[in-house]
C-alpha cells in the first residue's frame, strides 16, 4: 500500500496523506457511522472524553491532529502552542481509533482556497472581536476537514462555545449532512477547564487560573438577583480585585451569542477570555 503511508500502533491507525486516509474510509465505511473529533493535538482527558464518546456513538472514529496555523492571530501564540503527538498517540492509547495527522500541504494544497462565508455576529463579538480573522481559520480548516473525512457525526467541546456556534452555522449554510455533537466542558478537580494550553502555565499559574470558575459559577448562582448586565459588571469588578487580566466577559444567547442586557434567557452563558501571564485561556457557563 504505498500510497496509504498506514502505520499500526496499539489499536490506533495513523495517516497523514489525505488520499491514504480516504481509500482506507472508503474501504471500510460501507453501512458504517463515521464520527469525527478534529484536534490541534495536544491531548488531554477532555480530548478523550470526545473521542470516547464517538466511539460509542458511532463505529469509526477518526481524530485529526493539525495545529492550524490560519486560525491564530498571534504568531507567537502558534509558535508556542503545545505540538505532541507521539504522546498524544500514546494517550489515545488502545482505543480503536484513526488519527489523520497532516501537514500542511496536504491540508492546504497549492490549488485551495480560503472558506468566504459571512458569519455575521458570531464571528464580531468575543473571540472574534480580539481575535480577527481567528475564524476565517477556523471554518476553513473544519470545512476542509470536513471534506476529506466525510464523516456523519462530528465533536466539539463547548469549552469553545463560540467555536461550536460559528461551526453549527457553517454546517447548516453549507448543508452538510453532519451532526455537530456538543460535548460539555470536562474540568480539572480544581473547576479549570481543561485545555491544551493549560500545559503552558506555571504551577502559580495553574492555582489561580482555577478561581476563573470559581467567579463565574458563584456569579451564576446570583442570577436571580442581578440582571446579566449588572453581573457582567460584578464579574469585572471580581477579576479586577483579583488583579486577573482580564479581555472579556460577557453573557449571551446561547445561539446568536448576543450580550443580555436586561433580560435573561434560559441556558444564557457567562464567557470570559483572560490572560495568565502570557497564557490565554477562555471559560463559560450555562446559567
Ligand atoms: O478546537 C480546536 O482544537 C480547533 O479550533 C479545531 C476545531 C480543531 C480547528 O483547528
Amino acid at each position: 500500500m504505498p500510497l496509504l503511508l498506514m502505520e499500526l500502533m496499539g489499536g490506533v491507525k495513523r495517516f497523514s496523506a489525505v488520499l491514504g486516509l480516504q481509500h482506507y474510509l472508503s474501504s471500510e465505511k460501507e453501512g458504517k457511522l463515521i464520527g469525527f473529533v478534529p484536534t490541534m493535538g495536544a491531548l488531554h482527558e477532555g480530548h478523550l472524553s470526545l473521542i470516547d464518546r464517538a466511539a460509542e456513538e458511532c463505529d469509526i472514529v477518526v481524530v485529526s491532529i493539525f495545529v492550524n496555523p490560519k486560525q491564530f492571530n498571534n504568531p507567537i501564540d502558534l509558535q508556542n502552542y503545545p505540538r505532541t503527538i507521539e504522546s498524544d498517540v500514546s494517550l489515545i492509547g488502545d482505543r480503536n481509533v484513526i488519527v489523520f495527522h497532516p501537514d500542511y500541504n496536504e491540508v492546504y494544497p497549492e490549488n485551495h482556497s480560503e472558506l468566504k462565508m459571512d458569519i455575521g455576529s458570531l464571528g464580531t463579538v468575543m473571540e472574534g472581536k480580539f481575535r480577527p480573522g481567528h475564524f476565517d481559520g477556523v471554518i476553513t480548516v473544519v470545512s476542509r476537514l470536513f471534506d476529506i473525512v466525510n464523516p456523519d457525526r462530528a465533536y466539539f467541546g463547548e469549552k469553545d462555545f463560540q467555536q461550536l456556534a460559528v461551526i453549527r452555522f457553517m454546517a447548516q449554510k453549507q448543508n452538510r449532512e453532519i451532526e455537530i455533537v456538543p460535548c460539555e466542558v470536562m474540568r480539572e478537580r480544581s473547576g479549570l477547564a481543561m485545555s491544551s494550553r493549560n500545559v503552558l502555565l506555571t504551577d502559580e499559574e495553574r492555582q489561580r487560573a482555577a478561581l476563573i470558575f470559581q467567579v463565574i459559577s458563584s456569579a451564576g448562582e446570583l442570577k436571580d438577583q442581578y440582571s446579566p448586565i449588572e453581573l457582567s459588571e460584578s464579574i469585572r469588578s471580581r477579576f479586577k480585585e483579583l488583579d486577573f487580566d482580564l479581555e472579556y466577559v460577557e453573557i449571551v444567547d446561547p445561539i446568536t451569542l448576543i450580550s443580555l442586557n436586561d433580560q435573561w434567557l434560559a441556558d444564557a452563558r457567562i464567557c470570559v477570555a483572560i490572560y495568565l501571564g502570557r497564557v490565554r485561556l477562555i471559560d463559560n457557563i450555562a446559567v
